[in-house]
């Protein structure tokens, strides 16, 4: 796939860069638990810097809807990147408005500006053509470094390339360079997926673009819950979406046709709070009752899960398989990237979370193949789709 990036800009001295990153990283009680997606980003930021560029960072945090949420402000990515850098990085206190267009005026060559979270305005997600307009105003060229938002179209990963020159930074270059093989070649089989984490309306869809594709799908996380109420079980007060038990019912029985290789997890880890000392139980999924909460699958589908990987070729992996944030919930996800990490074969993870959450599990990430910054983004990369916040880099 060939894509224009960074390198080809001939003069970048003087010039605004509108520069689209990822730092929607893993945040608990108000700090940065994995700072990946912020380091992956440095080779860029710092190229354009020393090139003369002066850096308008734009990036979204979490979900807000369209509204300042204050726990999803920036400000905290932007102290952790200034630290890094060894460089002020200033924060506007809004996305855009006038204050935010005068800082970005006097910006000098070298310097950077950060924007406030992009989400707090509902026209980012609408990909709307007048806010659109407006921030492109505010630079020369539009840079998406931001892989693993790739797959929105928002007015900061998409929409800017109507108004600016656009390129890749090296982070989308070597994701999209690592990624590639996987769907040009023939991957080694069997190919099996693990799917986990807590997006579901994101991921069951891709989940059914792999059907033809994939040998295994070994599903856990919060994911889970909802194949495990479409094959008839009670999951008590998990984490569960309603409205897709219909499409998961669906994916069962097309993969089911031929033989099982769509596992969903007969043994889980329960719990009635969400703590570090929360008090578990550990249960076949038959005995799950009304008051509970599934929080990680149980040792014997891991168990079941290892068989599997060890017979693989390929592995990719998104979404943790229990709320990793909490220790009583990590063993799942630990059983799992151990085996993983052990086996020899071709191993891609993506997912914000579920890189944070092999660092918390210690299992170091040598023993995989790739890690992606990617979650979403990665899977329906893999699936053959095409990304637009991808397609806007093509020449
Ligand atoms: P990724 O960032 O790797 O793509 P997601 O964002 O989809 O993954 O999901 C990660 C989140 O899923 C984590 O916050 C984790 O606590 C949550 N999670 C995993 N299993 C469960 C579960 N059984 N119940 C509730 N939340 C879960
Ligand atoms: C992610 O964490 O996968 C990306 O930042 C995209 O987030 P989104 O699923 O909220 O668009
Ligand atoms: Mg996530």
């Amino acid at each position: 796939m060939k894509i224009k990036t960074i390198k080809e800009i001939k003069d970048l001295k003087g010039k605004k860069v509108l520069l689209r990153v990822d730092f929607n990283v893993p945040m608990q009680n108000g700090e940065i638990q994995d700072d990946t997606r912020i380091t992956q980003s440095l080779e860029t930021i710092k190229y354009l810097k020393t090139q003369g560029a002066a850096l308008i960072i734009m990036s979204h945090m979490g979900r807000p809807k369209g509204k300042i949420v204050e726990e999803l402000r920036l400000t905290k990515a932007a102290k952790h990147l200034s630290k890094l850098l060894n460089t002020p990085v200033k924060k506007t206190e809004n996305v855009l408005d006038d204050k935010v267009k005068e800082e970005a005026k006097k910006l000098k060559n070298g310097e950077i500006l950060m924007l406030e979270n992009t989400r707090f305005r509902p026209e980012e997600k609408d990909c709307d053509p007048a806010f659109t307009k407006e921030l492109a105003s505010l630079g020369d060229i539009f840079v998406n470094d931001a892989f693993s938002a790739a797959h929105r179209k928002h007015a900061t990963t998409v929409g800017l390339a109507d108004h600016l020159p656009t390129y890749a930074g090296f982070l989308m270059q070597r994701e999209i360079e690592a990624l590639s093989p996987i769907i040009e070649e023939e991957p080694i089989r069997p190919l099996t997926l693990i799917f986990g984490g807590a997006k579901i309306d994101t991921k069951i869809e891709v989940i059914k673009s792999f059907i033809d594709k994939a040998d295994y799908f070994l599903i856990g996380g919060a994911l889970a819950n909802t194949f495990l109420v479409a094959a008839g079980f009670n999951v008590g007060k998990s984490l569960y979406e309603k409205d897709k038990v219909e499409i998961a019912r669906e994916i069962m029985l097309e993969c089911e046709k031929n033989r099982e290789r769509f596992i969903i997890p007969h043994d889980v880890v329960v719990a009635d709070e969400i703590s570090e000392t929360a008090e578990t139980a550990h249960l076949p999924i038959e005995d799950v009752m009304d008051n509970m909460k599934i929080l990680d699958i149980g040792k014997w589908t891991a168990e079941k899960f290892n068989n599997i990987i060890e017979k693989s070729g390929t592995v990719i992996w998104n979404g943790p398989l229990g709320l990793y944030e909490h220790k009583p919930f990590q063993n799942g996800t630990k059983l799992v990237a151990s085996s993983l990490a052990r086996h020899n074969c071709t191993s891609i993870i993506g997912g914000g979370d579920t890189a944070d959450a092999l660092k918390r599990v210690n299992v170091p990430a040598g023993g995989f193949t790739h890690i992606s910054t990617g979650g979403g983004a990665c899977l329906e990369f893999l699936s053959g789709k095409k990304l637009p916040g991808i397609e806007i880099l093509k020449n």
